[in-house]
């Protein structure tokens, strides 16, 4: 049986129970009609006897005899399957020539018995009675026999037809059986059909069968939902791949065009040197975004912080700023650090996730602002935020902030170390750590942070 019809299938399971059922009604059917059966010739040969009895008892005389072996005869002819015999000391009181096997029965134990001739293919019931003697006539042994041919015969006709009924049951019941599996299949085999069409990349298609059957309406529904999932990974997965080759387009063109001028004469060696040293500069930026992006598909294959320890986040970020001193120092800017919570985390990630959030800051602050770090508890978490002055983010922007490459202002897309990551690495060592990002712009106060779970 093919494993994948479940038609084929459910059509073989029919047809074992009408197996089962046909076996069952069959047997008992048959075990009572066989029993009725095998009570039959005794009945009859009973009913025979208590009708002759009487007659053969009356009287004794030859005269009556001759009577009486009238009727036998006539009664044998009319019904072939029975046979009388008597059998006496005297041959005048006898019917039926009985042969020396009958004899010899027929002076055996009185009542029911069953008795094997010859040239018979089934035994032959035979009820033995005694007569006593009656005026001339001496006492005698009657004997009526019945063949039980015709008995067996219908019991073996009856299981013939049984046998037949149950196979051609058990042919209909799977021929039926297939096609009322395939009527019931009917819903599923269009679902499949309308599922083959949504491969992509058109993927913006749902199942969309009704009326459906209950069994297949929590299907369709999952299917559906992991259909918006894949959709989604899949557009960010395409919207992704151009981002990446996109900003990698622009250092490698970098590259090659300053090589290429430099090559196309003779240069001094500080030109030669000039050149490399602003190649490494690109290089160094290659290498930045694709340190980034392995971080984040490590991220994506669901990598864990693991090596956790407990940490004041005041002096996290203290540690963080002071490797940030140049850069603030070029913009002018001070920071302020407000509160102090311990908290679990991976040192080298988070110091990552602050250098990132610093950055931008500094990056989106007027020379001579503020920028100020809060750092405080919440229900079940401290909540890390870096705050600077600066110009409101439209609220459309805000929630696509931390995706990969996104920018509210893409002119500033190519400036050294901005290549659009920085939010979305932030982003993934929070959910490293079991935490969230929140960004919110208010009052001229722009606001990113994390929040981390004790
Ligand atoms: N402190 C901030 N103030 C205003 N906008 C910000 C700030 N930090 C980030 N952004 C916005 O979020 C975008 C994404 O930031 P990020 O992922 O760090 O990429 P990048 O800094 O390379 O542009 C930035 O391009 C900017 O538009
Ligand atoms: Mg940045």
């Amino acid at each position: 049986m093919p494993t994948n019809s479940i038609a084929l299938r459910l059509s073989g399971m029919f047809a074992l129970v009408a197996l089962l059922v046909f076996l069952l009604i069959g047997w008992a059917l048959y075990w009572q009609v066989s029993k009725g059966l095998g009570q039959l010739p005794a009945a009859e040969v009973d009913a025979r006897y208590s009708v002759l009895q009487s007659t053969l008892n009356r009287y004794g005389t030859q005269e009556h005899w001759a009577k009486i072996t009238a009727k036998l005869k006539l009664l044998s002819e009319d019904d072939k399957r029975i046979r009388f015999w008597v059998v006496s000391d005297s041959p005048s009181y006898e019917f039926g020539n009985p042969p020396a096997v009958i004899r010899e029965f027929a002076n055996g134990p009185l009542g029911m018995r069953d008795m094997n001739l010859a040239d018979n293919k089934y035994p032959f019931k035979v009820l033995v009675s005694q007569l006593p003697a009656k005026d001339e006539r001496p006492p005698l042994r009657f004997l009526i026999g019945i063949d039980t041919e015709t008995f067996r015969h219908t019991q073996h006709s009856l299981m013939i037809a049984l046998i037949s009924l149950a196979a051609i049951g058990i042919a209909l019941a799977s021929v039926l059986g297939y096609w009322v599996a395939r009527i019931g299949l009917k819903p599923l085999v269009s679902l499949s059909l309308e599922a083959q069409k949504l491969a992509p990349p058109r993927l913006s298609g749902r199942l969309q069968l009704s009326p459906l059957p209950p069994e297949l309406d929590q299907f369709v529904t999952s299917f559906n939902a992991t259909l918006d999932r894949v959709e989604h990974a899949y557009s960010r997965l395409e919207s992704f791949n151009a981002d990446v080759a996109h900003e990698l387009r622009s250092p490698l063109t970098n590259l090659i065009g300053q090589t290429q001028v430099a090559l196309t004469r003779g240069r001094s060696a500080e030109h030669y040197f000039e050149v490399l040293q602003s190649n490494l500069e690109e290089l160094e930026r290659l290498r930045l975004i694709v340190n980034d992006m392995l971080f984040l598909a490590s991220a994506d294959q669901g990598s864990k912080a693991t090596e956790l320890t407990s940490t004041s986040m005041a002096e996290e970020v203290a540690t963080t700023l002071d490797y940030l001193d140049f850069i603030l120092e070029d913009a002018q800017v001070r920071v302020e650090v407000d509160g102090d919570a311990s908290v679990r985390i991976e040192k080298a990630h988070l110091r990552r996730a602050l250098i990132n959030l610093l950055h931008n800051a500094v990056q989106h602050t007027a020379a001579g602002e503020v920028i100020r770090v809060d750092i405080h508890t919440e229900d079940d978490h401290v909540s890390i935020g870096v705050a600077n002055p600066g110009a409101e983010i439209p609220d459309e922007h805000l929630p696509m902030l931390f995706e990969r490459f996104y920018r509210v202002d893409a002119s500033r897309s190519n400036s050294g170390a901005n290549h659009g990551l920085g939010l979305a690495i932030v982003k993934a060592i929070a959910l490293m750590h079991g935490g969230t990002v929140f960004v919110r712009s208010e009052h001229g106060m722009n606001t990113f942070g994390i929040n981390l779970p004790f």
